[in-house]
């Protein structure tokens, strides 16, 4: 029985009943019942209804080459009928991870060559995390074991993931984090700047906080850094340009080592296939998933730079660390396929040099102005809408959080799926968006700030 024969609110009753959403408040849930989305279409997606909503998430950050590929489709099936798994254990190893890793290794910066599979981003921060800590062991520096990361990161949601992460909410229920992990200061001019400082000196500022944990706790007890070049689900929070050299310069004076997180800004959102190329820094491990496929199959690959990776190699000895589904042949097949489609269709480029800076100059001429919004920014095709009930002193609405909701309501029922966290709407949408995409997506959001504020002026 297909999915056809229920009505919306059958599959809403079963869905209540059987289904526990991720980072969902059940009993609300349960109270309004989930939007079933049946199918989707180059940049659009469907509910069961039949409501086309364009899609300004690309999923959830991921689907990076828009929805309905069929050559996807055909190099999983061609791989599922080939073989449809073994593992990577026991000295084993299929041909689809081997050539994926040949492609990792190309396009990544010149100094990372080697790749370590999962399937999320989460377990890839989890493998970051064992691997740096490994590392120290095998460089005879046990004690060099902490790891500093940044108040609002998101690294996933696994006890490693959420212990490097730094979400209050999330530490609050884990109620035990994974020792010896310290939370510094994000990079947020917006509300962090001090009146009259400059965006680079803020930059500078940001940056000491991690020279100051470093020297608080002594760099010969410290691993790693570990950033989102542009913090994500914290809110799209890009730091100013003088941040990340300056952060590097840092991690490199006390022999630290530097991860960066790139499971949201990889394969393409910056307009270079890494972050890390457009900041022109040199991460020793960069995490990757989402994109990697287009959220096609779930696969992530942690990118090990030759710094970790030789003495991986010249030390040997087990790393006592691996998943079952390690370099998954079908997911792999998937991301050649997807890395080839986002090759020949000059995705990259597009970003850079012609719909990322059309992104920019758009939520500028057309959103920045709103009475509701108090900043917008953008890096490739990723931004964020910062919204305030006085754009001069910055106030928030309250209760906080509350207002973003209501603007993400309008725009999903005037057809575009926006998120909102904390009071920021942001956006991530699939890299074959065009100016016209861009142009229909700014309208919607400009007729959703307008409805918002009608009702958030009542209240
Ligand atoms: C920066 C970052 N790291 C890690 C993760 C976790 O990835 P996953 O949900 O695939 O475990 C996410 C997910 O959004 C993320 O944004």
């Amino acid at each position: 029985m297909t999915y056809q024969n229920y009505s919306l609110k059958q599959l809403q009753q079963i869905d209540a009943a059987h289904h526990l959403h991720p980072f969902t408040d059940h009993k609300e849930l349960r109270e309004t019942g989930s939007r079933i989305i049946t199918h989707a279409n180059g940049p659009f997606i469907y509910d069961s209804e039949g409501a086309e909503i364009l899609d300004g998430m690309a999923g959830l950050w991921c689907v990076n080459i828009g929805y309905g590929r069929d050559e996807l489709a055909d190099a999983a099936y061609a791989q599922m009928k080939e073989l449809p798994y073994y593992n990577s254990f026991f000295k084993c190893s299929t041909p689809t991870p081997v050539l994926l890793s040949k492609k990792l290794a190309e396009i990544a910066p010149k100094h990372v060559n080697q790749v370590f599979y999962g399937s999320s981003g989460s377990e890839a921060n989890d493998t970051a995390l064992r691997l740096v800590r490994h590392y120290w062991v095998l460089e005879g520096k046990p004690e060099k074991n902490r790891i500093i990361s940044r108040k609002m990161a998101y690294h996933g949601s696994t006890v490693a993931g959420t212990s490097l992460g730094g979400m209050d909410g999330m530490h609050k229920q884990l109620n035990g984090a994974v020792p010896n992990i310290v939370h510094v200061m994000m990079p947020y001019a917006y509300e962090l700047a001090l009146p009259g400082e400059s965006d680079h000196d803020f930059g500078l500022r940001a940056a000491k906080a991690v020279e100051d944990a470093i020297l608080e706790a002594g760099a010969d007890k410290v691993a790693a850094f570990i950033g989102e070049p542009v913090m994500g689900a914290g809110g799209v929070k890009i730091p100013p340009v003088s941040y990340w050299p300056e952060v590097q310069r840092i991690c490199r004076k006390y022999d630290v080592l530097l991860m960066l997180d790139e499971v949201i800004t990889g394969y393409g959102r910056t307009g270079e296939w890494f972050a890390a190329q457009t900041l022109g820094i040199e991460p020793d491990t960069i995490t990757t998933a989402k994109a990697l496929t287009s959220g096609y199959q779930p696969l992530s690959a942690l990118l090990v730079g030759d710094r970790i990776a030789s003495t991986l190699v010249e030390k040997g000895g087990e790393f006592n660390h691996g998943y079952t589904y390690s370099g998954h042949p079908v997911a792999c097949a998937v991301a050649l396929k997807n890395l080839e489609i986002i090759e020949r269709e000059g995705l990259v480029d597009r970003v850079r040099s012609d719909t990322g800076p059309y992104f920019a100059k758009a939520l500028q001429e057309r959103i920045a102005g709103h009475d509701l919004v108090g900043e917008v920014r953008s890096i490739g095709l990723m931004g964020a809408i910062e919204i305030v009930k006085d754009k001069a002193t910055k106030e928030r609405f309250l209760p906080s959080g509350s207002a973003a909701v209501v603007v993400r309501d309008h725009a999903i029922a005037n057809g575009l799926m926006l998120r909102a966290t904390g009071d920021t709407m942001i956006l991530s949408p699939p890299l074959i968006w065009t100016r016209d995409t861009i142009d229909m997506a700014c309208e919607r959001i400009g007729k959703a700030l307008d409805l918002a504020q009608a009702d958030l002026r009542k209240r």
